[in-house]
């Protein structure tokens, strides 16, 4: 059956992929509204061969409108979801603001597509790094149990929006010419360099006793803990993350420690994560190849490779993954959530 679909944000990173991939997917659209803010109206957008006409979001963007695909910003959608949920839409939230509302699902269809029927007009899309873990971890915590995790990420600029991204082919030009560059988004240099994560950071001062994060954590390293129990339905499990912004456009990678429950070996790993679904083991170790960040660009699966065994603790495994985080860490996710519906 067609859909009346809307998307909040439709001129930003998540926006613009959405589009490619519905229009890939085919999705079926009876009809489309591109929203943004004032700066962004008046732009065209063509989809499917025809131009759309970017509209100024507003509370009566929605009649009529049977799905949203909110990903404009947690305060974005903190305003105007209700406004769309009222209206009689779903919205598929791409943010982070209703992610741990004990009301709205939070949904990775290889994962836990069961829990998107208790939907009450919201369904929150992951946090990107999330997703992408859980691909590879869900069908081992399945198979064998997980006793803890640890998990480094390399995060790529895009994940921080479409500025970020701008300022970093900017910077790295510049600084390549001997120049100096003026950043607005990023807070250092990004070119040439890496940086644990720039989310906000609980130092364990007052100022920042109303951060999403523990002291010690960012709020990026938080969501990991918490969205992976949300996901997984297991609120004991263990997960202990690092963030790590690294100049790349485009993909997350994460190296994975896991400790499982029940003994297992590299070659039982590689024949769970040979059938998981969204996953794809990429490696090649006579030529020392295994995933990286140009490899799943554009591309839907999660790449698995480099299972081997942590000599340093029983019962441990090291796996290395990498994906394409605007896509299956967003917009495809949120897709998906789409067809489930
Ligand atoms: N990038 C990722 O990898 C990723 C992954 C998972 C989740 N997310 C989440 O998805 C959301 C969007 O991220 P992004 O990377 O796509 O950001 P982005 O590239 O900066 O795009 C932001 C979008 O929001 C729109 N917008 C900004 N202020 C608005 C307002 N007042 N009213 C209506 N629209 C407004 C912008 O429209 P204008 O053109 O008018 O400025 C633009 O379309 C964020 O919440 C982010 O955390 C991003």
């Amino acid at each position: 059956m067609s859909r009346n679909i809307a998307i909040i944000g439709a001129t930003g990173v998540v926006g613009q992929e959405i589009l490619s991939i519905l229009e890939e997917r085919q999705f079926p659209i009876k009809s489309l509204k591109l929203l943004a803010s004032k700066r962004s109206a008046g732009k065209t957008i063509s989809f499917k061969g025809k131009d759309y006409v970017v509209e100024e979001l507003t509370h009566d963007s929605f009649e009529g409108v049977d799905i949203v695909l909110s990903c404009a910003g947690g305060s974005i959608s903190k305003e105007y979801a209700p406004s769309a949920v009222k209206a009689g839409a779903i919205v598929i939230d791409n943010t982070s603001h209703f992610r741990m509302d004990p009301n709205v699902p939070l949904i990775v269809p290889e994962v836990n597509p069961q829990d998107a029927k208790k939907h009450k007009g919201i369904i929150a899309n992951p946090n990107c790094t999330t997703i992408i873990m859980s691909i590879p971890l869900f069908p081992l915590y399945k198979a064998f149990g997980v006793e803890r995790v640890s998990v480094c990420t390399y995060q790529a600029a895009s994940g921080a929006g479409s500025v970020a991204m701008e300022e970093l082919r900017d910077e790295s030009v510049a600084l390549g010419q001997g120049k100096t560059f003026e950043r607005t988004v990023i807070p250092y240099q990004y070119a040439y360099n890496l940086f644990p994560h720039n989310a906000p950071y609980n130092d364990g001062t007052e100022a920042k006793a109303e951060l999403n994060a523990p002291k010690g954590y960012c709020e990026e390293e938080w969501k990991m803990v918490a969205e992976t129990r949300k996901i997984f339905g297991d609120a004991e499990i263990r997960v202990a993350p690092t963030c790590v912004r690294v100049p790349l456009l485009r993909a997350h990678s994460e190296a994975i420690n896991i400790q499982f429950k029940k003994k297992t070996s590299v070659e039982e790993i590689y024949a769970v994560l040979a059938k998981a679904p969204g996953l794809l083991v990429f490696e090649d170790p006579a030529n020392n190849r295994w995933p990286m960040p140009i490899d799943v660009n554009g591309k839907d699966p999660v790449f698995v490779g480099r299972v081997r065994e942590d000599l340093s603790q029983e019962n441990t495994f090291d796996i290395w993954v990498v994906g394409d985080q605007i896509r299956k860490g967003a917009a495809l996710n949120a897709v998906q959530i789409a067809e489930m519906l």
